[in-house]
């Protein structure tokens, strides 16, 4: 049987065992996966007792996933342009390879949801390792133009420089937000508080999508707010599914369907 593990602090509500564990009866993969809460300051350690103990290759989440990027020997080019890894297995040669497989997460729920990609003006609120990790898949899914929101806006403008070669990317702060957007996801860490940022009443266009990277048996306050103001409105339950599928084709190069696990922890929720 093949070990691998999702590591973080706190890593007690992660639903990744569930999902790989389901991923694994359905492909008939032999496999098992854990949950290990490294300490704060020793996900190295942590690690690499992993390995030692026959560790195949795991997940990484907060607040582990730059020390995953600094630890990794080799990366893939997504990894780099995020600067995090999320995803990591251990080669026939020992050497590590760190992957991120958080953007095309998105980008595969996003169209999972038929939401508007190509040729699209799309928002992105916060400026952290979340958003930074989804900027280059979003411009390759072809959208038009993307905004980085952000309230320290320094962060917001600094984000959109390091992938204005990439696309047309443009920072500003809250109160810059010229509108309307075919899609608008947000990647703050607010939802968590129960917080909404500062946005303007006529964000979303006509058929106008909202998308909340975090997800809770309630929709979180941006939902609402955006619902009430005509957007659909989609929670990142399918983004988290969607990452898994991709980690789990890395370490077996076999593709889940995912599908039947998002009825599943929907209904768990
Ligand atoms: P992550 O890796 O999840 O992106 P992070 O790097 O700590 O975590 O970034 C959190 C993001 O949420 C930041 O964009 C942060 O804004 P600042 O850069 O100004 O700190 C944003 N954020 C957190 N709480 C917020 C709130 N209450 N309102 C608006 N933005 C918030």
């Amino acid at each position: 049987t093949d070990r691998y593990a999702v590591f973080g602090n706190p890593i007690g509500h992660s639903k990744s065992p569930r999902i790989h564990t389901a991923f694994a009866e359905q492909t008939g993969q032999n496999l098992c996966y854990d949950a290990i809460e490294a300490p704060v300051t020793g996900f190295a350690g942590a690690w690499e007792a992993f390995v030692d103990a026959g560790g195949r290759g795991g997940n990484v989440t907060v607040p582990f996933k730059q020390e995953a990027f600094a630890l990794a020997d080799v990366l893939s080019p997504r990894a780099q342009l995020a600067g995090a890894v999320n995803t990591l297995l251990v080669g026939e040669d020992g050497r590590l390879f760190g992957d991120t497989t958080d953007g095309v997460g998105l980008v595969r729920d996003l169209h999972a949801h038929a939401a508007p990609l190509a040729g699209a003006r799309v928002l992105l609120l916060g400026a952290g390792g979340a958003s930074r990790g989804v900027i280059e898949p979003l411009l390759e899914a072809g959208v038009a133009t993307l905004t980085v929101a952000n309230r320290t806006v320094s962060k917001a403008e600094a984000l959109a420089a390091l992938f204005a070669h990439r696309g047309d990317v443009t920072g500003c702060g809250f109160d810059r937000i010229e509108g309307p957007f075919d899609l608008v996801v947000n990647a703050t860490s607010a939802s968590l508080a129960g917080d909404l940022p500062p946005l303007p009443n006529h964000l979303f266009s006509a058929d106008g999508l909202a998308y909340d990277m975090m997800y809770a048996a309630e929709p979180t306050v941006f939902l609402r707010w955006s619902a009430e103001r005509g957007a659909r409105s989609v929670d990142g339950l399918g983004m988290l599914i969607e990452q898994a599928a991709e980690s789990f084709w890395l370490w077996r190069q076999v593709r889940p369907d995912t599908a039947p696990l998002r009825e599943l922890l929907r209904r768990e929720l």
